[in-house]
């Protein structure tokens, strides 16, 4: 069931998420739809927040593209052993404990919840991630390039942050009249 994208200026993406204690039916269901969503609007992560739910519960994919031709397939570190990125495709985890490191690096991003806006965000490079999985796993993630900057976005979007926040002080400006213009027609 595809579920309604909440948008900038919703309070529901700024509050602080509860962690996820139980899972059951509707906790998987709700995941489920959080997938069939992220992939109908062409996103690559949505967190429970975006669809109104303050629940510490995140949906990702980073490899909907398929890698060009030539181009090495994106590794990640996951319980120890180095694996494609793709092997663990959708991810879905809760209550995520994330610890970034490296250098800083500006990329641009966007977010389902912030429509038409793309900006350049600083964030650190790599991430190492604690994801406890639906079934009771858990995935020690020690990764880089994309992911690192996707779990970094979504896991902002438990503490209710959003990538506007994170843009340099000039970008703002720059996003003011931009993001009250949002704020009112959502
Ligand atoms: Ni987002």
């Amino acid at each position: 069931m595809l579920l309604d994208i909440k948008q900038y200026g919703d309070p529901v993406l700024r509050a602080v998420s509860k962690p996820v204690e139980t899972v059951d039916d509707s906790l998987r269901e709700l995941a489920a739809n959080m997938l069939e969503t992220m992939y109908e609007a062409n996103g690559i992560g949505l967190a429970a927040p975006q669809v109104g739910v303050n629940l510490r519960l995140v949906v990702i994919d980073t490899q909907e593209d398929e890698p060009e031709e030539g181009e090495e397939p994106e590794t990640a570190t996951v319980n120890g052993q180095v694996r494609p990125v793709a092997d663990i495709m959708p991810l879905v985890f809760i209550n995520p404990t994330l610890h970034p490191y490296g250098k800083q690096q500006l990329f641009t991003e966007g977010c389902l919840s912030v429509h038409d806006i793309r900006s350049n965000v600083s964030r650190l490079d790599h991430v190492k991630a604690t994801l406890p999985q639906l079934d009771g796993s858990v995935l020690e993630i020690d990764c880089g390039g994309l992911l690192a900057r996707c779990l970094q976005h979504e896991c902002d979007h438990l503490d209710g942050f959003l990538f506007t926040d994170r843009v340099s002080s000039a970008a703002k400006l720059t996003l003011k009249k931009k993001l009250q213009r949002l704020a009112q027609w959502r």
